[in-house]
C-alpha cells in the first residue's frame, strides 16, 4: 500500500507549530511543508490577491505531486480560501482558524485575547468564531505582523527581541484586568510561547489548534502503518534566493528544517 502523503501549506515557518503536532499523532506519513514566502506576509495582503495567489500555488503543487490531504496550516489563509479550495479540490483540505471555543470555556476571568494577524483580526470569520462561542465574555484583540515576523527571525536562528515583543503585548499587560487566557490565532505564535507566557508572569493560559488538527487529520487518513519509506519529508518554498543575506537566511533555514525532520528545503517554481 502506498504511504499517505500530506501537504502542510503556510506563508512562512509559521505551519511548522501544526507540523509538529500533526506529525506526532501521525507518524506514518510522508510529508511536503510548502511556504509562500515569496508573499509573505500574508496578514497584510488584500483578499482577492490571496485567494487567487493560493488556489494557483496549490493547484499547481498538486499536478507534479501525489498528496492525499492538505493542511492550510495558516489561519490568515484559512478564514478566507477555505471554501475555494474545497471547490477546487478533490481531496480533503483541513484549514486552522482561532481556538476561540476552547479558549472562552477555559477562562475563568471572562477576558480573553485574541493574538493574530492584522488580516485575521478583520475577518468575518473570526467575529462570527467570537460571536457564536464567546458571547458572553470579553473578547480582547491584537493584530500584529512585527510580531509574525519575530517568529520567522527567531526560526532563521537570529537574537530574540524580548523588548519588541514586550511592545506588542502592552496595551494588556498594561490593564488591571488582564485576559487570563489567549488565542494564539496565528500559527507563527506557538513558535513564541515560552516567551509569550513570560511577559505575563507565566500567569496566562495559551491556546492554539495544533492539537484540533492533528485529530482531524487522523480522523480523516486513520490509523496508518509504518511504511517502507518514511522520514522522507521534503519541504520547499516560493522565492528564489538572490541576495547573500537571503542566502544565509536560506542556510539558516535549511538547518532548522533540518531539525523538523524535513530531509530537504528546496525553491518551487509556480
Ligand atoms: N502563519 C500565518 C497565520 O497563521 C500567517 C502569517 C502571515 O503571513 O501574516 O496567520
Amino acid at each position: 500500500m502506498l504511504i499517505k502523503q500530506v501537504l502542510i501549506f503556510d506563508s512562512g515557518v509559521g505551519g511548522l507549530s501544526v507540523f509538529q503536532d500533526v506529525q506526532q499523532q501521525n507518524p506514518y506519513i510522508n510529508y511536503f511543508y510548502l511556504f509562500d514566502n515569496a508573499y509573505f506576509p500574508y496578514g497584510e495582503l488584500e483578499d482577492d490577491f490571496l485567494i487567487t495567489r493560493i488556489t494557483e500555488l496549490l493547484l499547481s503543487f498538486l499536478a507534479t505531486h501525489r498528496i492525499d490531504l492538505i493542511v492550510i496550516a495558516c489561519n490568515s489563509a484559512s478564514t478566507l480560501v477555505l471554501q475555494v479550495l474545497r471547490e477546487h479540490l478533490s481531496i480533503p483540505v483541513v484549514g486552522v482558524v482561532p481556538a476561540i471555543k476552547p479558549a472562552a470555556q477555559l477562562s475563568k476571568n471572562g477576558v480573553i485575547g485574541l493574538l493574530a494577524t492584522p488580516a485575521t483580526i478583520k475577518r468575518n470569520y473570526t467575529t462570527f468564531l467570537i460571536n457564536k462561542f464567546a458571547a458572553n465574555i470579553e473578547v480582547l484583540k491584537i493584530g500584529s505582523t512585527e510580531l509574525v515576523k519575530l517568529a520567522e527571525e527567531k526560526m532563521a536562528g537570529l537574537p530574540f527581541d524580548q523588548k519588541c515583543l514586550q511592545k506588542i503585548l502592552a496595551p494588556w499587560l498594561l490593564l488591571q484586568k488582564r485576559p487570563d487566557t489567549l488565542v494564539l490565532g496565528c500559527t507563527h505564535f506557538p513558535l513564541l510561547k515560552n516567551e509569550i507566557a513570560n511577559c505575563f508572569k507565566n500567569k496566562v493560559q495559551l491556546v492554539d489548534s495544533g492539537k484540533a488538527i492533528a485529530n482531524r487529520v487522523h480522523q480523516l487518513l486513520g490509523e496508518q502503518r509504518r511504511g517502507e519509506v518514511s522520514n522522507q519529508h521534503r519541504a520547499y518554498y516560493t522565492k528564489p534566493v538572490v541576495t547573500l543575506c537571503e542566502t544565509q537566511k536560506s542556510v539558516a533555514l535549511q538547518r532548522c528544517f533540518l531539525t523538523y525532520g524535513f530531509i530537504s528545503l528546496d525553491y518551487y517554481r509556480v
